[in-house]
Protein backbone atom coordinates (compact mmCIF):
# COMPACT_ATOMS: atom_id res chain seq x y z
CA UNK A 1 0.00 0.00 0.00
CA UNK A 2 1.29 3.29 -0.87
CA UNK A 3 1.38 5.51 2.50
CA UNK A 4 2.75 9.01 2.20
CA UNK A 5 3.92 10.61 6.09
CA UNK A 6 2.74 13.82 6.61
CA UNK A 7 5.02 15.47 8.96
CA UNK A 8 8.84 15.26 8.59
CA UNK A 9 11.09 16.47 10.43
CA UNK A 10 14.64 17.04 8.81
CA UNK A 11 17.40 17.53 11.21
CA UNK A 12 20.70 19.36 9.38
CA UNK A 13 18.18 21.42 7.46
CA UNK A 14 20.63 24.06 6.23
CA UNK A 15 23.25 21.37 5.22
CA UNK A 16 23.82 20.16 1.32
CA UNK A 17 21.33 17.08 1.13
CA UNK A 18 19.16 18.94 4.22
CA UNK A 19 18.75 21.99 2.14
CA UNK A 20 17.55 19.68 -1.01
CA UNK A 21 15.24 17.33 1.28
CA UNK A 22 13.69 20.59 2.20
CA UNK A 23 13.25 21.82 -1.73
CA UNK A 24 11.99 17.89 -2.95
CA UNK A 25 9.06 17.58 0.25
CA UNK A 26 8.30 20.64 0.66
CA UNK A 27 5.19 20.27 -1.98
CA UNK A 28 4.02 16.63 -0.47
CA UNK A 29 4.80 17.00 3.15
CA UNK A 30 4.56 19.54 5.90
CA UNK A 31 8.25 19.81 7.01
CA UNK A 32 9.96 20.51 10.46
CA UNK A 33 13.46 21.88 9.93
CA UNK A 34 15.87 21.85 12.36
CA UNK A 35 19.59 22.52 12.72
CA UNK A 36 22.21 24.64 14.93
CA UNK A 37 21.45 28.24 13.84
CA UNK A 38 19.24 30.78 15.97
CA UNK A 39 17.02 31.20 13.05
CA UNK A 40 16.64 29.62 9.23
CA UNK A 41 18.15 30.81 5.93
CA UNK A 42 14.64 29.86 4.11
CA UNK A 43 12.67 32.84 3.09
CA UNK A 44 9.87 31.18 1.89
CA UNK A 45 8.57 29.81 5.07
CA UNK A 46 5.40 27.96 3.18
CA UNK A 47 4.78 24.42 4.55
CA UNK A 48 8.20 24.90 6.53
CA UNK A 49 8.78 25.60 9.99
CA UNK A 50 11.95 26.15 11.47
CA UNK A 51 13.19 25.13 14.87
CA UNK A 52 17.22 25.84 16.26
CA UNK A 53 17.64 22.43 17.56
CA UNK A 54 21.38 20.38 18.85
CA UNK A 55 20.40 16.86 18.44
CA UNK A 56 23.34 16.01 21.04
CA UNK A 57 20.96 17.36 23.59
CA UNK A 58 18.75 14.62 25.19
CA UNK A 59 16.40 17.11 26.65
CA UNK A 60 15.71 19.19 23.92
CA UNK A 61 15.22 16.68 20.93
CA UNK A 62 12.53 14.75 23.25
CA UNK A 63 10.77 17.59 24.02
CA UNK A 64 10.54 18.99 20.53
CA UNK A 65 9.64 15.89 19.11
CA UNK A 66 7.14 15.35 21.67
CA UNK A 67 5.26 18.42 20.61
CA UNK A 68 5.44 18.25 16.71
CA UNK A 69 4.70 14.43 16.80
CA UNK A 70 6.62 13.72 12.97
CA UNK A 71 5.56 10.85 11.35
CA UNK A 72 9.15 10.77 9.71
CA UNK A 73 12.55 12.17 11.18
CA UNK A 74 15.36 11.97 8.37
CA UNK A 75 18.50 12.39 10.39
CA UNK A 76 21.36 14.31 7.99
CA UNK A 77 22.81 16.33 10.90
CA UNK A 78 26.22 15.06 11.25
CA UNK A 79 29.69 15.60 12.02
CA UNK A 80 31.04 15.13 8.19
CA UNK A 81 34.71 16.41 8.50
CA UNK A 82 36.06 12.70 7.89
CA UNK A 83 40.42 13.93 9.16
CA UNK A 84 38.40 16.68 11.62
CA UNK A 85 37.02 13.06 13.05
CA UNK A 86 40.08 11.49 13.33
CA UNK A 87 41.75 14.63 15.96
CA UNK A 88 38.09 14.42 17.84
CA UNK A 89 37.14 11.08 18.36
CA UNK A 90 34.52 12.62 20.87
CA UNK A 91 33.10 15.12 19.32
CA UNK A 92 32.57 12.63 16.09
CA UNK A 93 30.90 10.13 18.05
CA UNK A 94 28.64 12.35 20.63
CA UNK A 95 27.01 13.99 17.36
CA UNK A 96 27.29 10.86 15.04
CA UNK A 97 26.34 8.36 17.36
CA UNK A 98 24.65 9.86 20.70
CA UNK A 99 22.53 12.42 18.27
CA UNK A 100 21.19 9.09 16.92
CA UNK A 101 20.38 7.89 20.10
CA UNK A 102 18.92 10.62 21.03
CA UNK A 103 16.37 11.00 18.32
CA UNK A 104 16.04 6.88 18.30
CA UNK A 105 15.10 7.61 21.94
CA UNK A 106 12.17 10.55 21.05
CA UNK A 107 10.98 8.97 18.03
CA UNK A 108 10.06 5.70 20.08
CA UNK A 109 7.88 8.17 22.38
CA UNK A 110 5.34 9.21 19.71
CA UNK A 111 6.26 6.25 16.98
CA UNK A 112 8.05 7.86 14.40
CA UNK A 113 9.91 6.31 11.48
CA UNK A 114 13.84 7.18 11.71
CA UNK A 115 15.67 7.42 8.05
CA UNK A 116 19.68 8.28 8.96
CA UNK A 117 21.82 8.93 6.48
CA UNK A 118 24.96 6.39 6.27
CA UNK A 119 28.69 6.29 4.35
CA UNK A 120 30.67 4.39 2.14
CA UNK A 121 33.14 5.28 4.84
CA UNK A 122 31.42 2.16 6.30
CA UNK A 123 33.51 -0.36 3.88
CA UNK A 124 36.66 -0.53 3.93
CA UNK A 125 37.50 -0.19 0.15
CA UNK A 126 38.60 -3.51 -0.16
CA UNK A 127 36.40 -5.14 -2.71
CA UNK A 128 33.88 -2.56 -3.96
CA UNK A 129 31.41 -1.87 -5.80
CA UNK A 130 29.36 -3.09 -2.67
CA UNK A 131 25.73 -4.54 -1.65
CA UNK A 132 23.69 -3.80 1.10
CA UNK A 133 24.39 -7.12 2.75
CA UNK A 134 28.33 -6.82 1.96
CA UNK A 135 30.14 -6.76 5.74
CA UNK A 136 31.40 -3.41 6.77
CA UNK A 137 35.15 -3.00 8.06
CA UNK A 138 35.21 0.57 8.76
CA UNK A 139 38.57 2.41 8.80
CA UNK A 140 38.34 5.19 10.63
CA UNK A 141 36.24 7.08 13.33
CA UNK A 142 33.62 8.61 10.84
CA UNK A 143 33.07 5.20 9.32
CA UNK A 144 32.64 3.51 12.90
CA UNK A 145 30.99 6.40 13.98
CA UNK A 146 28.25 5.53 11.15
CA UNK A 147 28.03 2.04 11.38
CA UNK A 148 27.67 2.30 15.09
CA UNK A 149 24.33 4.75 14.09
CA UNK A 150 23.52 1.88 12.01
CA UNK A 151 23.51 -0.92 15.27
CA UNK A 152 21.92 1.61 16.73
CA UNK A 153 18.75 1.97 14.71
CA UNK A 154 18.92 -2.13 13.74
CA UNK A 155 18.70 -2.62 17.58
CA UNK A 156 16.23 -0.56 18.43
CA UNK A 157 12.85 -1.87 17.73
CA UNK A 158 11.82 1.41 15.81
CA UNK A 159 10.94 1.18 12.02
CA UNK A 160 13.86 2.57 10.19
CA UNK A 161 15.29 3.37 6.89
CA UNK A 162 19.19 3.68 6.74
CA UNK A 163 20.46 5.44 3.53
CA UNK A 164 24.07 5.05 2.91
CA UNK A 165 25.59 7.19 0.06
CA UNK A 166 29.09 8.61 -0.65
CA UNK A 167 30.95 11.41 -2.13
CA UNK A 168 27.68 14.22 -2.18
CA UNK A 169 27.81 17.02 -4.08
CA UNK A 170 25.69 20.00 -5.93
CA UNK A 171 25.51 24.08 -4.78
CA UNK A 172 23.22 25.25 -2.13
CA UNK A 173 23.20 28.40 -0.12
CA UNK A 174 26.01 28.68 2.40
CA UNK A 175 27.09 25.14 2.61
CA UNK A 176 30.65 24.29 3.25
CA UNK A 177 32.43 23.28 0.05
CA UNK A 178 32.42 20.06 -1.26
CA UNK A 179 34.65 18.22 -4.14
CA UNK A 180 32.94 19.75 -7.27
CA UNK A 181 32.37 23.82 -5.74
CA UNK A 182 35.90 23.23 -4.17
CA UNK A 183 37.67 21.80 -7.42
CA UNK A 184 35.94 24.78 -9.37
CA UNK A 185 37.23 27.61 -7.40
CA UNK A 186 40.73 26.54 -7.17
CA UNK A 187 40.75 25.74 -11.17
CA UNK A 188 39.02 29.65 -11.47
CA UNK A 189 41.98 30.96 -9.59
CA UNK A 190 44.35 29.65 -11.70
CA UNK A 191 45.61 26.73 -8.91
CA UNK A 192 47.17 23.38 -9.36
CA UNK A 193 45.57 20.42 -7.58
CA UNK A 194 46.86 17.53 -7.34
CA UNK A 195 44.02 14.53 -7.33
CA UNK A 196 44.22 10.84 -6.27
CA UNK A 197 43.39 8.26 -9.14
CA UNK A 198 43.44 5.35 -6.54
CA UNK A 199 40.33 6.29 -5.02
CA UNK A 200 37.11 4.80 -6.74
CA UNK A 201 33.49 5.84 -5.48
CA UNK A 202 30.27 7.19 -7.22
CA UNK A 203 29.74 11.06 -7.11
CA UNK A 204 26.15 11.35 -5.81
CA UNK A 205 24.46 14.87 -6.60
CA UNK A 206 22.68 16.29 -3.57
CA UNK A 207 19.44 16.69 -5.33
CA UNK A 208 19.64 13.12 -7.26
CA UNK A 209 19.49 11.45 -3.51
CA UNK A 210 17.11 13.96 -1.76
CA UNK A 211 14.31 12.65 -4.97
CA UNK A 212 14.94 9.22 -4.09
CA UNK A 213 14.85 9.58 -0.49
CA UNK A 214 11.16 10.94 -1.13
CA UNK A 215 10.45 7.44 -3.14
CA UNK A 216 11.70 6.15 0.35
CA UNK A 217 9.01 8.32 2.17
CA UNK A 218 6.29 7.87 0.00
CA UNK A 219 6.95 3.66 -0.07
CA UNK A 220 7.60 3.61 3.59
CA UNK A 221 10.75 1.42 2.57
CA UNK A 222 12.80 0.12 5.75
CA UNK A 223 15.60 -1.68 5.79
CA UNK A 224 19.46 -0.77 3.86
CA UNK A 225 19.68 0.90 0.61
CA UNK A 226 22.65 2.00 -0.83
CA UNK A 227 22.16 5.50 -3.09
CA UNK A 228 24.55 6.95 -5.35
CA UNK A 229 25.12 8.31 -8.82
CA UNK A 230 24.88 5.45 -10.97
CA UNK A 231 28.77 6.41 -12.36
CA UNK A 232 31.59 4.46 -10.68
CA UNK A 233 35.04 6.60 -11.50
CA UNK A 234 38.02 7.61 -10.11
CA UNK A 235 38.40 10.84 -8.72
CA UNK A 236 41.08 12.41 -11.05
CA UNK A 237 38.39 11.19 -13.52
CA UNK A 238 35.54 12.88 -12.29
CA UNK A 239 37.63 15.85 -11.66
CA UNK A 240 38.93 16.01 -15.42
CA UNK A 241 34.93 15.76 -16.20
CA UNK A 242 33.85 18.69 -13.77
CA UNK A 243 36.81 20.45 -15.76
CA UNK A 244 35.88 20.08 -18.87
CA UNK A 245 32.04 20.24 -18.49
CA UNK A 246 32.96 24.06 -16.65
CA UNK A 247 35.07 25.15 -19.52
CA UNK A 248 37.94 24.88 -16.97
CA UNK A 249 41.46 24.43 -17.51
CA UNK A 250 42.43 20.66 -17.60
CA UNK A 251 45.84 21.21 -17.14
CA UNK A 252 45.90 22.06 -13.66
CA UNK A 253 44.86 18.86 -12.47
CA UNK A 254 47.79 16.04 -11.91
CA UNK A 255 46.99 12.84 -10.66
CA UNK A 256 48.42 11.43 -7.03
CA UNK A 257 48.38 9.16 -5.15
CA UNK A 258 46.13 9.02 -1.69
CA UNK A 259 49.32 7.72 0.38
CA UNK A 260 51.25 11.20 -0.74
CA UNK A 261 48.68 13.00 0.61
CA UNK A 262 49.49 12.96 3.86
CA UNK A 263 45.26 12.76 4.96
CA UNK A 264 44.83 12.10 8.59
CA UNK A 265 41.80 9.68 7.84
CA UNK A 266 42.55 6.36 6.09
CA UNK A 267 39.97 6.67 2.66
CA UNK A 268 38.78 3.00 1.19
CA UNK A 269 40.48 2.88 -1.84
CA UNK A 270 37.75 0.72 -3.87
CA UNK A 271 34.44 2.21 -3.10
CA UNK A 272 31.41 2.42 -4.93
CA UNK A 273 27.92 0.99 -4.35
CA UNK A 274 25.54 -1.30 -6.53
CA UNK A 275 22.32 0.37 -7.06
CA UNK A 276 20.27 -2.88 -7.89
CA UNK A 277 18.06 -2.71 -5.17
CA UNK A 278 17.56 1.24 -4.41
CA UNK A 279 17.03 1.33 -8.14
CA UNK A 280 14.34 -1.61 -8.44
CA UNK A 281 12.24 -0.99 -5.08
CA UNK A 282 12.05 2.76 -5.51
CA UNK A 283 11.47 2.86 -9.07
CA UNK A 284 13.97 5.63 -9.64
CA UNK A 285 16.84 5.48 -11.70
CA UNK A 286 20.25 7.64 -10.78
CA UNK A 287 21.95 10.13 -12.63
CA UNK A 288 25.20 10.02 -14.32
CA UNK A 289 27.87 12.79 -13.47
CA UNK A 290 27.14 14.58 -17.31
CA UNK A 291 23.16 14.47 -16.35
CA UNK A 292 24.09 15.82 -12.47
CA UNK A 293 26.78 18.77 -13.65
CA UNK A 294 23.84 19.81 -16.02
CA UNK A 295 21.45 20.10 -13.19
CA UNK A 296 24.17 21.77 -11.24
CA UNK A 297 24.92 24.25 -13.60
CA UNK A 298 21.55 25.53 -14.52
CA UNK A 299 21.01 26.39 -10.64
CA UNK A 300 24.19 28.23 -10.71
CA UNK A 301 23.11 30.49 -13.16
CA UNK A 302 25.93 28.83 -15.76
N1 LIG B 1 29.14 14.77 2.25
C1 LIG B 1 29.39 13.54 1.85
O1 LIG B 1 30.20 13.29 0.92
C2 LIG B 1 28.69 12.38 2.51
C3 LIG B 1 29.01 11.09 2.12
C4 LIG B 1 28.36 10.02 2.73
C5 LIG B 1 27.42 10.27 3.71
N2 LIG B 1 27.15 11.55 4.08
C6 LIG B 1 26.16 11.76 5.14
O2 LIG B 1 25.05 12.45 4.58
C7 LIG B 1 24.50 13.35 5.57
C8 LIG B 1 24.37 14.73 4.98
O3 LIG B 1 25.64 15.20 4.56
P1 LIG B 1 25.87 16.70 4.10
O4 LIG B 1 27.07 16.71 3.24
O5 LIG B 1 24.59 17.29 3.63
O6 LIG B 1 26.28 17.35 5.50
P2 LIG B 1 26.45 18.90 5.87
O7 LIG B 1 26.33 19.75 4.65
O8 LIG B 1 27.68 18.99 6.71
O9 LIG B 1 25.16 19.16 6.76
C9 LIG B 1 25.04 18.71 8.06
C10 LIG B 1 24.23 19.75 8.82
O10 LIG B 1 24.05 19.29 10.15
C11 LIG B 1 24.36 20.35 11.05
N3 LIG B 1 24.79 19.82 12.33
C12 LIG B 1 26.03 19.42 12.71
N4 LIG B 1 26.01 19.02 13.99
C13 LIG B 1 24.73 19.17 14.44
C14 LIG B 1 24.10 18.96 15.68
N5 LIG B 1 24.78 18.52 16.74
N6 LIG B 1 22.78 19.20 15.78
C15 LIG B 1 22.08 19.67 14.72
N7 LIG B 1 22.63 19.93 13.51
C16 LIG B 1 23.95 19.68 13.37
C17 LIG B 1 25.46 21.12 10.33
O11 LIG B 1 25.62 22.39 10.89
P3 LIG B 1 27.09 23.10 10.82
O12 LIG B 1 27.41 23.24 9.36
O13 LIG B 1 26.87 24.39 11.53
O14 LIG B 1 28.04 22.17 11.51
C18 LIG B 1 24.94 21.12 8.90
O15 LIG B 1 24.02 22.17 8.68
C19 LIG B 1 25.40 13.25 6.79
O16 LIG B 1 24.82 12.36 7.71
C20 LIG B 1 26.68 12.65 6.25
O17 LIG B 1 27.37 11.91 7.24
C21 LIG B 1 27.74 12.61 3.50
Amino acid sequence: MISSPEKVLITGCHGLLGQKLVGVLKATHRIYGVDLGTSTIFSDQTSFHYFPLDITEEKSVKELVRVIKPDVIINTAAYTDVDGCEKSPELCFRVNVGGVKNLVQAARGVGARVVQLSSDYVFDGKRGPYREEDTPNPLGVYGKSKLKSEKILQESGISYTIIRTMILYGWAKGVRANFVTWLMDRLKYGEMVRIVDDQEGNPTLADDLARAIKRVLILGRSGVYHMCGRERTSRYRFALKIARFFSLDCALIHPAKTDELDQKAKRPLKSGFILKKAEGELGHKFMNVEESLKVMASQMGC
